[in-house]
Protein backbone atom coordinates (compact mmCIF):
# COMPACT_ATOMS: atom_id res chain seq x y z
CA UNK A 1 0.00 0.00 0.00
CA UNK A 2 1.38 3.37 -0.52
CA UNK A 3 0.13 6.55 0.66
CA UNK A 4 1.68 10.51 1.44
CA UNK A 5 3.07 8.88 4.50
CA UNK A 6 4.73 5.83 3.01
CA UNK A 7 8.80 5.16 4.09
CA UNK A 8 8.28 7.14 7.42
CA UNK A 9 8.42 5.73 10.82
CA UNK A 10 6.11 6.52 13.37
CA UNK A 11 6.19 5.71 17.13
CA UNK A 12 3.08 5.77 19.02
CA UNK A 13 2.49 5.15 23.20
CA UNK A 14 -0.64 4.39 24.58
CA UNK A 15 -2.01 3.42 21.32
CA UNK A 16 -4.38 0.11 22.05
CA UNK A 17 -7.42 2.35 23.10
CA UNK A 18 -8.61 6.19 22.87
CA UNK A 19 -6.11 9.13 21.25
CA UNK A 20 -3.32 6.92 20.65
CA UNK A 21 -5.61 4.22 18.74
CA UNK A 22 -7.24 6.69 16.42
CA UNK A 23 -3.76 8.31 15.87
CA UNK A 24 -2.22 5.21 14.89
CA UNK A 25 -4.69 4.10 12.84
CA UNK A 26 -4.70 7.15 10.61
CA UNK A 27 -1.35 7.51 10.47
CA UNK A 28 -1.34 3.76 8.91
CA UNK A 29 -3.94 4.39 6.90
CA UNK A 30 -1.68 7.10 5.16
CA UNK A 31 1.04 4.46 4.56
CA UNK A 32 3.00 4.70 7.32
CA UNK A 33 5.30 2.00 9.36
CA UNK A 34 3.74 2.54 12.82
CA UNK A 35 4.83 1.01 15.90
CA UNK A 36 2.37 0.71 19.09
CA UNK A 37 4.12 0.78 22.18
CA UNK A 38 1.73 -0.29 25.31
CA UNK A 39 2.26 -2.05 28.34
CA UNK A 40 -0.28 -5.21 27.27
CA UNK A 41 0.32 -7.22 24.46
CA UNK A 42 -2.90 -9.26 25.12
CA UNK A 43 -4.60 -5.84 24.90
CA UNK A 44 -2.29 -4.32 21.59
CA UNK A 45 -2.23 -7.15 19.51
CA UNK A 46 -5.67 -7.58 18.54
CA UNK A 47 -5.58 -3.43 18.07
CA UNK A 48 -2.30 -4.23 15.58
CA UNK A 49 -4.48 -6.89 13.70
CA UNK A 50 -7.38 -4.48 13.72
CA UNK A 51 -5.44 -1.78 12.47
CA UNK A 52 -3.66 -3.78 9.79
CA UNK A 53 -6.73 -5.17 7.90
CA UNK A 54 -8.75 -1.97 8.01
CA UNK A 55 -5.98 -0.49 6.27
CA UNK A 56 -4.32 -2.50 4.43
CA UNK A 57 -0.63 -1.67 5.49
CA UNK A 58 1.46 -5.02 6.70
CA UNK A 59 3.44 -2.14 8.48
CA UNK A 60 2.25 -2.09 11.97
CA UNK A 61 3.73 -3.84 14.87
CA UNK A 62 3.49 -4.06 18.74
CA UNK A 63 6.40 -2.94 21.15
CA UNK A 64 6.35 -4.26 24.65
CA UNK A 65 6.44 -0.63 26.60
CA UNK A 66 5.27 0.06 30.41
CA UNK A 67 6.07 3.68 31.24
CA UNK A 68 5.74 3.71 34.85
CA UNK A 69 8.76 1.05 35.14
CA UNK A 70 12.20 2.51 34.18
CA UNK A 71 13.34 -1.39 33.43
CA UNK A 72 10.67 -2.02 30.52
CA UNK A 73 11.64 1.78 29.38
CA UNK A 74 15.46 0.97 28.76
CA UNK A 75 14.42 -2.50 27.16
CA UNK A 76 12.02 -1.30 25.09
CA UNK A 77 14.23 1.66 23.67
CA UNK A 78 16.95 -1.35 23.34
CA UNK A 79 14.21 -3.51 21.53
CA UNK A 80 13.79 -0.48 18.77
CA UNK A 81 17.41 0.93 18.68
CA UNK A 82 18.09 -2.88 17.44
CA UNK A 83 15.98 -3.30 14.41
CA UNK A 84 18.01 -0.60 13.04
CA UNK A 85 15.10 1.43 11.45
CA UNK A 86 14.81 5.42 11.32
CA UNK A 87 12.43 7.16 13.61
CA UNK A 88 10.70 10.10 12.34
CA UNK A 89 8.38 10.69 14.70
CA UNK A 90 7.57 9.87 18.32
CA UNK A 91 4.13 10.29 19.53
CA UNK A 92 4.25 10.81 23.61
CA UNK A 93 0.63 9.86 24.06
CA UNK A 94 0.35 7.52 26.68
CA UNK A 95 -1.10 8.79 30.17
CA UNK A 96 -3.06 8.29 33.17
CA UNK A 97 -5.05 9.44 35.57
CA UNK A 98 -6.61 9.06 39.27
CA UNK A 99 -4.10 6.36 40.41
CA UNK A 100 -2.53 6.52 43.42
CA UNK A 101 0.75 4.94 44.59
CA UNK A 102 3.88 4.65 43.38
CA UNK A 103 6.22 3.02 40.48
CA UNK A 104 8.88 0.61 40.73
CA UNK A 105 11.06 2.97 41.00
CA UNK A 106 9.61 5.01 43.89
CA UNK A 107 8.44 8.03 41.87
CA UNK A 108 4.28 9.16 42.57
CA UNK A 109 2.62 7.08 39.91
CA UNK A 110 1.09 9.53 37.89
CA UNK A 111 4.63 11.72 37.38
CA UNK A 112 6.28 8.59 36.85
CA UNK A 113 4.14 7.30 34.17
CA UNK A 114 3.23 10.67 32.72
CA UNK A 115 6.41 12.37 33.05
CA UNK A 116 9.23 10.02 33.50
CA UNK A 117 8.75 7.31 31.96
CA UNK A 118 8.33 9.58 28.43
CA UNK A 119 11.33 11.40 29.58
CA UNK A 120 13.89 8.71 29.27
CA UNK A 121 11.95 6.76 26.74
CA UNK A 122 12.72 10.07 24.24
CA UNK A 123 16.23 10.97 25.21
CA UNK A 124 17.38 7.09 24.71
CA UNK A 125 15.89 7.14 21.44
CA UNK A 126 16.96 10.59 20.42
CA UNK A 127 20.53 9.83 18.57
CA UNK A 128 18.50 7.31 16.66
CA UNK A 129 15.83 10.40 15.88
CA UNK A 130 18.93 12.91 14.92
CA UNK A 131 20.24 10.16 12.96
CA UNK A 132 16.99 9.89 10.78
CA UNK A 133 17.00 13.92 10.64
CA UNK A 134 13.38 16.00 10.01
CA UNK A 135 12.12 14.10 12.95
CA UNK A 136 10.08 15.23 15.90
CA UNK A 137 8.93 14.37 19.05
CA UNK A 138 5.01 15.08 19.95
CA UNK A 139 3.98 15.23 23.28
CA UNK A 140 0.06 14.87 24.58
CA UNK A 141 -0.04 17.37 27.51
CA UNK A 142 -3.04 18.62 28.45
CA UNK A 143 -5.08 21.89 29.69
CA UNK A 144 -5.28 20.54 33.46
CA UNK A 145 -1.57 21.78 33.41
CA UNK A 146 -3.23 25.38 34.16
CA UNK A 147 -4.20 23.52 37.98
CA UNK A 148 -0.31 23.48 38.65
CA UNK A 149 0.88 26.28 39.15
CA UNK A 150 4.59 25.15 40.44
CA UNK A 151 6.52 21.09 40.79
CA UNK A 152 6.60 20.18 44.85
CA UNK A 153 9.66 17.84 43.80
CA UNK A 154 9.26 16.22 47.21
CA UNK A 155 5.71 15.18 46.46
CA UNK A 156 7.27 13.32 43.58
CA UNK A 157 9.02 10.42 46.06
CA UNK A 158 5.84 9.42 47.79
CA UNK A 159 2.29 8.32 46.84
CA UNK A 160 -0.24 11.08 45.95
CA UNK A 161 -3.23 12.07 48.19
CA UNK A 162 -5.37 14.62 46.25
CA UNK A 163 -9.33 14.28 45.38
CA UNK A 164 -9.44 12.00 41.58
CA UNK A 165 -5.56 12.62 41.24
CA UNK A 166 -6.20 15.90 39.61
CA UNK A 167 -3.60 17.53 41.23
CA UNK A 168 -0.75 14.77 40.12
CA UNK A 169 -2.22 14.65 37.00
CA UNK A 170 -2.22 18.32 36.20
CA UNK A 171 1.43 18.39 37.27
CA UNK A 172 2.16 15.46 35.33
CA UNK A 173 0.91 17.40 32.14
CA UNK A 174 2.87 20.81 33.32
CA UNK A 175 6.00 18.71 33.01
CA UNK A 176 4.48 17.38 29.70
CA UNK A 177 5.17 21.03 28.76
CA UNK A 178 8.27 22.05 30.07
CA UNK A 179 9.61 18.72 28.95
CA UNK A 180 9.21 19.48 25.65
CA UNK A 181 10.10 23.37 25.77
CA UNK A 182 13.61 22.21 27.18
CA UNK A 183 13.91 19.32 24.33
CA UNK A 184 13.56 21.80 21.32
CA UNK A 185 15.80 24.70 23.25
CA UNK A 186 18.42 21.65 23.74
CA UNK A 187 17.92 20.14 20.06
CA UNK A 188 17.67 23.52 18.29
CA UNK A 189 19.78 23.16 14.87
CA UNK A 190 19.37 19.15 15.60
CA UNK A 191 17.06 18.44 12.85
CA UNK A 192 14.68 17.28 15.50
CA UNK A 193 11.72 19.34 16.81
CA UNK A 194 9.44 18.81 19.64
CA UNK A 195 5.65 20.04 20.36
CA UNK A 196 3.43 19.54 22.79
CA UNK A 197 -0.94 20.03 22.82
CA UNK A 198 -4.11 19.63 24.80
CA UNK A 199 -6.13 17.27 22.67
CA UNK A 200 -9.82 18.52 23.94
CA UNK A 201 -11.59 16.86 26.45
CA UNK A 202 -12.17 13.47 24.91
CA UNK A 203 -14.33 10.79 25.67
CA UNK A 204 -11.97 7.91 25.91
CA UNK A 205 -11.13 5.55 29.20
CA UNK A 206 -8.64 8.18 30.92
CA UNK A 207 -11.67 8.77 32.93
CA UNK A 208 -12.26 5.33 34.34
CA UNK A 209 -11.15 6.00 37.99
CA UNK A 210 -13.79 8.73 38.46
CA UNK A 211 -17.41 7.23 39.77
CA UNK A 212 -19.54 5.38 36.64
CA UNK A 213 -22.09 8.40 37.52
CA UNK A 214 -19.81 11.46 36.78
CA UNK A 215 -18.12 9.21 34.29
CA UNK A 216 -21.35 8.81 32.32
CA UNK A 217 -22.18 12.34 32.91
CA UNK A 218 -18.96 14.05 31.40
CA UNK A 219 -18.51 11.88 28.64
CA UNK A 220 -21.61 13.12 27.55
CA UNK A 221 -20.12 16.93 26.79
CA UNK A 222 -17.01 15.45 25.32
CA UNK A 223 -15.43 14.95 21.67
CA UNK A 224 -15.12 11.88 20.36
CA UNK A 225 -11.61 10.23 20.20
CA UNK A 226 -11.54 10.94 16.30
CA UNK A 227 -11.47 14.39 16.96
CA UNK A 228 -9.44 14.20 19.95
CA UNK A 229 -6.61 13.03 17.35
CA UNK A 230 -6.30 15.66 15.39
CA UNK A 231 -4.17 17.81 17.23
CA UNK A 232 -2.09 15.09 17.56
CA UNK A 233 -1.69 13.98 13.68
CA UNK A 234 -1.54 17.55 13.00
CA UNK A 235 1.61 18.67 15.10
CA UNK A 236 2.77 14.80 13.87
CA UNK A 237 2.39 15.35 9.98
CA UNK A 238 2.02 19.13 8.96
CA UNK A 239 4.94 20.21 7.15
CA UNK A 240 7.60 21.59 9.09
CA UNK A 241 7.12 25.41 7.90
CA UNK A 242 3.57 25.17 9.12
CA UNK A 243 4.91 24.06 13.20
CA UNK A 244 6.29 26.79 15.49
CA UNK A 245 9.12 24.44 17.31
CA UNK A 246 8.51 23.94 21.45
CA UNK A 247 5.01 25.62 21.06
CA UNK A 248 1.89 24.01 23.12
CA UNK A 249 -0.69 23.56 20.79
CA UNK A 250 -4.24 23.20 21.05
CA UNK A 251 -6.97 22.89 18.18
CA UNK A 252 -3.97 22.70 16.10
CA UNK A 253 -3.06 26.01 16.52
CA UNK A 254 -0.06 27.24 19.37
CA UNK A 255 -1.07 28.94 22.31
CA UNK A 256 0.27 30.62 25.19
CA UNK A 257 0.04 27.76 27.81
CA UNK A 258 0.01 28.82 31.71
CA UNK A 259 2.54 30.92 33.31
CA UNK A 260 4.26 27.49 35.10
CA UNK A 261 4.47 26.35 31.60
CA UNK A 262 6.56 29.27 30.35
CA UNK A 263 9.32 29.66 33.07
CA UNK A 264 12.15 28.48 31.90
CA UNK A 265 14.02 27.89 34.82
CA UNK A 266 11.71 25.41 35.92
CA UNK A 267 12.02 23.46 32.81
CA UNK A 268 15.64 23.40 33.19
CA UNK A 269 15.70 22.35 37.04
CA UNK A 270 12.99 19.71 35.46
CA UNK A 271 15.17 18.25 33.11
CA UNK A 272 18.15 18.03 35.60
CA UNK A 273 16.24 16.28 38.05
CA UNK A 274 14.67 13.95 35.52
CA UNK A 275 18.34 13.16 34.12
CA UNK A 276 18.85 12.24 37.93
CA UNK A 277 15.90 10.21 38.66
CA UNK A 278 16.12 7.95 35.47
CA UNK A 279 19.88 7.97 35.27
CA UNK A 280 19.72 9.09 31.53
CA UNK A 281 22.28 10.29 29.58
CA UNK A 282 22.96 14.04 30.65
CA UNK A 283 24.47 15.27 27.19
CA UNK A 284 20.94 15.24 25.14
N1 LIG B 1 -9.23 12.21 27.21
C1 LIG B 1 -9.06 13.50 27.48
O1 LIG B 1 -10.02 14.25 27.66
C2 LIG B 1 -7.69 14.08 27.55
C3 LIG B 1 -7.56 15.47 27.77
C4 LIG B 1 -6.30 16.02 27.82
C5 LIG B 1 -5.18 15.21 27.64
N2 LIG B 1 -5.33 13.86 27.44
C6 LIG B 1 -4.12 13.06 27.27
O2 LIG B 1 -4.24 12.26 26.10
C7 LIG B 1 -3.41 11.11 26.21
C8 LIG B 1 -4.18 9.89 25.77
O3 LIG B 1 -5.22 9.69 26.70
P1 LIG B 1 -6.62 9.06 26.33
O4 LIG B 1 -7.64 10.06 26.70
O5 LIG B 1 -6.64 8.46 24.98
O6 LIG B 1 -6.68 7.94 27.49
P2 LIG B 1 -6.90 6.36 27.48
O7 LIG B 1 -8.00 5.98 26.57
O8 LIG B 1 -7.00 6.01 28.92
O9 LIG B 1 -5.53 5.82 26.87
C9 LIG B 1 -4.35 5.95 27.60
C10 LIG B 1 -3.31 5.02 27.01
O10 LIG B 1 -2.13 5.13 27.82
C11 LIG B 1 -1.72 3.81 28.13
N3 LIG B 1 -0.96 3.71 29.37
C12 LIG B 1 -1.37 3.99 30.63
N4 LIG B 1 -0.41 3.67 31.50
C13 LIG B 1 0.63 3.18 30.78
C14 LIG B 1 1.89 2.65 31.11
N5 LIG B 1 2.30 2.52 32.38
N6 LIG B 1 2.71 2.24 30.12
C15 LIG B 1 2.32 2.32 28.84
N7 LIG B 1 1.12 2.78 28.45
C16 LIG B 1 0.28 3.19 29.42
C17 LIG B 1 -3.00 3.03 28.24
O11 LIG B 1 -2.74 1.64 28.17
P3 LIG B 1 -3.68 0.57 28.95
O12 LIG B 1 -4.86 0.31 28.07
O13 LIG B 1 -2.76 -0.60 29.10
O14 LIG B 1 -4.06 1.19 30.26
C18 LIG B 1 -3.73 3.55 27.02
O15 LIG B 1 -3.27 2.92 25.86
C19 LIG B 1 -2.93 11.08 27.67
O16 LIG B 1 -1.61 11.55 27.74
C20 LIG B 1 -3.87 12.05 28.38
O17 LIG B 1 -3.26 12.65 29.51
C21 LIG B 1 -6.55 13.28 27.38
Amino acid sequence: MTGDLDGRVFLVTGANTGIGLVTAESLARRGAHVLLAGRSEARTLPVVEAIRSSTGNPRVEFLPLDLSDLESVRRAADLFLARDLPLHVLVNNAGLAGVRGLTPQGFETTFGTNHLGPFLFTVLLLGRMKRTGHSRIVNVASRAHLNARSIDWGAQRRPGNSTGGLAEYSVSKLCNILFTVELARRLSGSGVSAYSLHPGVVATEIWRELPWGVRHLVKLFMISPEKGARTTLFCATAPLPQLENGAYYDACKPVRPGRAARDPDLAAELWRRSVEWTGAPSSS
